[in-house]
């Protein structure tokens, strides 16, 4: 294994009814700003909970945090947070108000613009921040990453601030969500976890089968997270599998990818892709693309996963691709770049943006623009 520091601060707080729990969280003292997103919030009962836990104490509220946050809605809040003199936030909603509301907290320490950070990629200047998490897929209840977009450019860059000081998991507020959310925070979290996972095999014993116990787990419970009725013990196991996909735990002493995080990001910035259901199309094209230099460990995959170990070993590595794909496709989710529209004049401009920045992503440094286009091209 290589060498390691790992230090995750985030309390987390499981189950039902701990919205309530608010009000001892957070210090008696704190001027709080509660963020939120378009409002599924106050549908589906979560933002009473929130206000009923948090009745008496010294708070303002910011809405309007969309899917795929943009430094131009993050801006307006920065401004309202420093008006009011805020010295707590607290993220009310999925991974795009928690991102959201990381550049919020480092934002209201910066003088400056703070599409400034985004582009510096890390400040570690912050306010302190919470979450009560509603959707799960990102793990950012339990990460100090952000990924933030600017609409008027169409980019969309990974930025790095502080943890969430503790984290609110209730499996009931899973309950509302669309079912197409939840097969893109599935894909998500099957994703992430395949990042950190599907590099070069023999690193860590222990990170492989921790890995493979969360991509077991979301490929069981997967036809009744969907299914017609919410369960309780389902909405559980995807929450937290949802949180330690991505929290730095399975990362522990091995190589990481995140090629395919990236080509899904600028498939987002280009057409307004939700993130899972980039991953859904990319992480196919990616496998295809790389599959001699992640051969070891596809086989491991193919056969502790989907049990296949018969044939020979490429036999065994194109049934372990088909299979994924099959996957992602039972969760309802296309994974051809064609089926959503996307064609050449996207690839052409992804190759171009990643020449013109240098970039050199994946565990081997080698998903330059050339491969990027390889990569897409293998998903059309
Ligand atoms: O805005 P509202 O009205 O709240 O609706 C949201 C939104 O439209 C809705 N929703 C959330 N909770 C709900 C609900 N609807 C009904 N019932 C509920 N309980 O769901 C929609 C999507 O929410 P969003 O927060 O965008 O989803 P997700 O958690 O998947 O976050 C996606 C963002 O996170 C970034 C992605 O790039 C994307 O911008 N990521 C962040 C990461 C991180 N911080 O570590 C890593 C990931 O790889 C990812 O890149
Ligand atoms: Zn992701």
């Amino acid at each position: 294994m290589n060498n390691f520091i790992y230090h995750n601060p985030t309390e987390l707080v499981f189950g039902k009814g701990q919205i309530a729990r608010l009000s001892k969280l957070i210090p008696a003292d704190k001027r709080i700003m509660i963020t939120f997103g378009g409002g599924s919030a106050k549908r589906n009962g979560v933002y009473e909970q929130v206000v009923k836990a948090l009745e008496g104490r010294d708070f303002i509220e910011f809405w309007g945090i969309e899917a795929n946050p943009s430094i131009e809605t993050l801006r307006k809040a920065i401004a309202l947070g420093k008006e009011h003199k805020v010295d707590f936030l607290l993220a009310v909603g999925g991974g795009s108000v928690i991102d959201g509301t990381k550049l919020i907290s480092a934002g209201l320490l910066y003088d400056g613009d703070a599409w400034d950070l985004v582009l510096k990629g890390s400040y570690d200047r912050t306010v302190p921040l919470a979450s009560v998490l509603t959707m799960a897929a990102t793990g950012s209840e339990m990460n100090s990453g952000a990924v933030i977009s600017r609409y008027e450019t169409q980019e969309k860059y990974a930025f790095y601030s502080n943890y969430p000081v503790f984290s609110i998991l209730d499996p009931e507020t899973l309950y509302s969500l669309p079912k197409r959310q939840i097969a893109c925070g599935l894909a998500d979290t099957f994703v992430h976890v395949l990042e950190q996972y599907m590099t070069t095999p023999g690193q860590s014993r222990l990170m492989d089968r921790w890995a493979e116990g969360i991509l077991h787990t979301v490929v069981e419970i997967a036809p009744k997270a969907l299914g017609e009725t919410r369960d309780y013990e389902t909405m559980s196991e995807y929450m937290l599998s949802a949180t330690l996909a991505l929290n730095d735990m399975i990362r522990m002493g091995v190589t990481q990818d995140w090629a395919t995080h990236m080509i899904g990001h600028e498939l987002t910035a280009l057409h307004g892709l939700t993130h899972g259901a980039t991953l859904a199309i990319v992480i196919n094209g990616t496998l295809r693309t790389l599959r001699d230099q992640k051969h070891g460990k596809l086989l491991q995959y193919g056969e502790r996963i989907w049990g296949i170990s018969e044939g020979s070993e490429e036999e065994r590595i194109d049934r372990t691709i088909a299979r994924t794909e099959e996957f992602f496709r039972s969760l309802g989710l296309s994974t051809h770049l064609s089926e959503e529209g996307i064609g050449e004049a996207t690839i052409a401009e992804i190759e171009r943006r990643f020449n013109a920045s240098g970039v050199h992503h994946g565990e081997a440094a080698n998903v330059d623009g050339a491969m990027a286009r390889r990569i897409l091209e293998a998903c059309l």
